[in-house]
C-alpha cells in the first residue's frame, strides 16, 4: 500500500516536470531566431552558396570565431587552431612543420586559410571533402590538439559564455562536436581575401601596376615568360586540381594517390592559391622554400622533368623550369607581391575575441 501510493505520487511528479519541461521548451521555440551573415563578396569573385544544413548566421560565425582560438580544445588547454593558422602568415605557419602538444612535428606545411568558401576539397591531398569534416580532426589528432570533443565539452558545460554563444547560433543547451564544426566552418567562410592591390588595378581605373609589375603580370599569364596561370590562374590564384609540379626526382609524400588509390595521382599536392604568398612562407606541402625568390628559382631552373607524374603543363620541364633571367624574375616576384591583401591578415573580425 504504501509502495503504491509513493509510486502514484512520483508518477503525478514526473508528469509535472515533464508538463514544465515541455512548456519550457515551446518557449524557447518560439523565440528562436538567427540573424543571415551577410557575406560580402568582392567583385570578379564567383557566386557563394552555403551548404543547405548550414547557412551563414551572425550568431554561428560568432560563435565560430570563439572556437577558432580556443585553446581549450586542445590537451593542454594550450593550442588553438590559430596557432598554426596565425593571421600575419595569413593564418598559417612561420615554421615549416608545426608541432602538436606532445611535440611531435607534423609532415607537411600548414596551408592559408583563405577564400575557402570557394574549395570542395580540403588538405595537400584532399582527404576531406567537408569543412565540416575537416574541423574535426585537427582536435582528435593525437600529434596536433590531441584533445577529445566529448572532453572538451565537459570543461565548458558551466561557461555561460559558451552556454549563450550555443545557444543563440543552434538554440541547444547541449551543443556537441557537430555544432562546433557548423561554427567553424561559418567562421572559416566569411574568411574571404578579395582586397588586393591586384583586386584594385582589376576594379578601379584609378589604380595601376607599376611597369615592373605590369611585366610580372604578363610574364605570370604568358606561355613564354613565367608560364604559371595554367595552374595558378583564375581569380583565385588556383585551379583548386591536383598537380605534381616537379620539385623532386625522386619524391618522398605520395600526396594525393595515396586519397584516391589511382597511380596517376602519386605525388600530385593540391595547386596552392598565390593569393597573400608575399605572408604564408615557407612554402610548398613540405615547406621547402623559406622565400619567394626560392620559388622562382626553382621554376626557372630546378624542375624535375623525370619526377613521376610530373604535369604536362609545366611545359619546359625538359629543360629544367622556365629559364627566366634575374630581371625578370624579378619582375615576376613584384606581380606576386600585389597580391598581398593586409586589409585582410588584419581584419579585426578574424582576430582571436578571447
Ligand atoms: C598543430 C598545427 C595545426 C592545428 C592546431 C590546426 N591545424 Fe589546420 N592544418 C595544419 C596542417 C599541417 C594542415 C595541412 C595538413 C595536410 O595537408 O596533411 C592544415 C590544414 C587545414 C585546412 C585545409 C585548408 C585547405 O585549403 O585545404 C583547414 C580548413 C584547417 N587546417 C583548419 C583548421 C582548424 C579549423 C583548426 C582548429 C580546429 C586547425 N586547422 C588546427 C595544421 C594545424
Ligand atoms: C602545372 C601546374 C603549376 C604551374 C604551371 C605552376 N605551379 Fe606553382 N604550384 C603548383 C603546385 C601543385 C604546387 C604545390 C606543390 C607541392 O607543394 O608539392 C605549387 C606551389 C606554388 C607555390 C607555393 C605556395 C604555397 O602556399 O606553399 C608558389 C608560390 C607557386 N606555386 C608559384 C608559382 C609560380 C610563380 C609559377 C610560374 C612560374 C607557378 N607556380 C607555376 C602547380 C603549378
Amino acid at each position: 500500500m504504501f509502495l503504491k501510493k509513493s509510486y502514484i505520487s512520483l508518477l503525478i511528479l514526473s508528469s509535472f516536470i515533464i508538463f514544465i519541461k515541455c512548456r519550457k521548451k515551446e518557449d524557447i521555440n518560439s523565440s528562436f531566431t538567427t540573424t543571415p551573415y551577410n557575406l560580402s563578396i568582392p567583385e570578379n569573385f564567383p557566386e557563394f552558396e552555403a551548404p543547405n544544413d548550414n547557412p551563414l548566421t551572425v550568431e554561428g560565425v560568432k560563435l565560430g570565431r570563439h572556437l577558432f582560438w580556443e585553446t581549450k580544445l586542445s590537451g593542454n588547454n594550450l593550442m588553438s587552431c590559430g596557432t598554426c593558422h596565425s593571421p600575419q602568415s595569413a593564418f598559417s605557419d612561420a615554421n615549416q612543420y608545426s608541432q602538436g602538444i606532445n611535440g611531435d612535428i607534423g609532415k607537411r606545411n600548414s596551408m592559408v586559410l583563405q577564400n575557402l568558401a570557394w574549395a570542395n576539397d580540403f588538405f595537400w591531398d584532399g582527404r576531406v571533402i567537408s569543412l565540416e569534416e575537416q574541423i574535426l580532426m585537427p582536435v582528435m589528432d593525437s600529434t596536433e590538439m590531441d584533445e577529445t570533443w566529448s572532453h572538451f565539452f565537459e570543461e565548458i558545460k558551466y561557461d555561460n559564455q559558451y552556454r549563450k554563444l550555443f545557444y543563440d547560433a543552434f538554440q541547444t543547451t547541449e551543443p556537441d562536436s557537430t555544432h562546433a564544426a557548423k561554427a567553424i566552418a561559418q567562421f572559416l567562410r566569411t574568411m574571404i581575401s578579395g582586397n588586393s592591390k591586384y583586386d584594385r588595378v582589376l576594379n578601379d581605373p584609378s589604380v595601376s601596376f607599376t611597369p615592373m609589375e605590369n611585366a610580372g603580370f604578363d610574364s605570370f599569364n604568358s606561355l613564354t615568360g613565367g608560364d604559371c596561370f595554367h595552374c595558378h590562374g583564375g581569380i583565385l590564384g588556383t585551379d583548386f586540381s591536383y598537380k605534381n609540379n616537379g620539385l623532386d626526382e625522386n619524391p618522398v609524400d605520395t600526396g594525393r594517390g595515396l586519397v584516391s588509390g589511382n597511380s596517376n595521382d602519386y605525388y600530385k599536392f593540391k595547386v596552392p592559391s598565390i593569393r597573400n604568398i608575399e605572408y604564408s612562407a615557407p612554402y610548398m606541402h613540405d615547406g621547402r622554400f623559406q622565400t619567394l625568390d626560392q620559388v622562382i628559382h626553382f621554376y626557372s631552373v630546378g624542375v624535375h622533368s623525370n619526377s613521376p607524374n610530373v604535369d604536362p603543363l609545366m611545359e619546359f620541364s625538359q629543360q629544367g623550369g622556365v629559364q627566366l633571367n634575374p630581371n625578370e624574375r624579378e619582375e615576376l616576384k613584384a606581380f606576386l607581391l600585389t597580391l598581398s591583401d593586409s586589409a585582410f591578415i588584419n581584419n579585426p573580425n578574424f582576430s582571436n575575441p578571447h
